[in-house]
């Protein structure tokens, strides 16, 4: 059994995972979103990597991008009294049931990377993760500085991420907030390309068609990005240059394109919770006060930015 006091509230977390094992190992059920970006691969290795490394048992389950499968995962995790349970939510509402049953259980949970929305706060330890409003500002910020001094109206057509996902609803709002203070910035078409490259490039195909003057794309991944260069570079355009794209992410497929202009900015958000999600789970077992919020500190990249910092790129 891995049991203690619980750090927020007191009573013993570790009655349900006493069944499952008798050698102090803790077990932890992770429930990931699925495999829909580069970012995605590369958390999955840091979140496998650091499980082995801080010895933990770790019991890894990939969504495919639906709540349901999550919300199972979940479930069956509570079934074999695992010690400790993190996930990354693929979108915010439609929680409160299955981490209620957790708790119940006496099991405590971890958020990582996406948050939720329940009003209820003690149905959940910690959330790690970045400040994805602040990411969509930087993107928002850069482009402000770009068109300083510029009167022309910019046209922009934003490739959102899963609908209903913390980090789809956050780069909107985040950017939004910034350019609304100018109204030369208009976003003429935004719709979902869901994280993965094939969907950007479908969308970005059918801005291409329904929109003759595209300035701007801001994709809320590098891969929606890198799916809309094909579209662009297959409609005669230059990306980079016709159209300026931004991007958020920097995984290294992204950071190559930005380093041979085809990308013109990329906010960093980084897919490397393993180590910290360890450390706070091995914290949350032994009864030690944990903060409600750890945040991911994160820079963001230009053309130049990206070639010195490519060589080093871990993912
Ligand atoms: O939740 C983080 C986001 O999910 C990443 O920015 C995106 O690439 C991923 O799919």
């Amino acid at each position: 059994m891995v049991g203690a006091l619980s750090a927020c509230g007191g009573e013993k977390e570790g009655d349900a995972g006493s069944g499952a094992k008798d050698d102090g190992k803790i077990t932890m059920g992770f429930a990931q979103v699925g495999a829909e970006s580069g970012w995605r691969t590369a958390n999955t290795k840091s979140i496998q990597e650091a499980a082995t490394a801080a010895g933990i048992d770790l019991k890894f389950s990939d969504a495919q991008q639906k709540q349901e499968n999550q919300i199972k995962a979940i479930r069956s995790y509570i079934a074999q009294k695992v010690d400790i349970i993190a996930f990354s939510p693929v979108v915010e509402s439609g929680w409160d049931t299955v981490l209620k049953e957790a708790k119940d259980a006496k099991i405590p949970v971890i958020l990582t990377d996406r948050a939720v929305d329940s009003k209820d706060t003690s149905l959940y330890k910690t959330f790690i993760g970045s400040d994805f409003v602040l990411e969509g500002k930087k993107a928002g910020e850069w482009l402000v500085k770009e068109y300083q001094g510029k009167a022309d109206t910019v046209n922009i057509v934003e490739l959102q991420g899963t609908t209903g996902s913390a980090p789809a609803n956050d780069r909107k709002s985040g950017f939004a907030d910034v350019i609304k203070a100018d109204p030369k910035f208009k976003v003429i078409a935004s719709q979902t390309g869901d994280f993965t490259r094939a969907k950007g490039k479908e969308v970005m195909e059918a801005f291409l068609k329904a929109n003759p003057k595209i300035d701007v794309l801001y994709a809320h991944n590098d891969d929606m990005g890198l799916g809309a260069i094909e579209a662009i570079e297959a409609a005669g355009k230059k990306p980079g240059v016709d159209i300026k794209i931004i991007t958020v992410d920097a995984v290294k497929d992204g950071m190559t394109a930005l380093a041979a202009g085809k990308i013109n900015f990329i906010v960093e958000c980084s897919p490397l919770l393993g180590p910290q999600l360890m450390d706070l789970a091995k914290k949350v077992i032994a009864g030690e006060t944990i903060p409600q919020r750890v945040l991911t500190e994160e820079t963001t990249f230009t053309p130049e930015q990206a070639k010195a910092a490519l060589p080093d790129r871990k993912y």
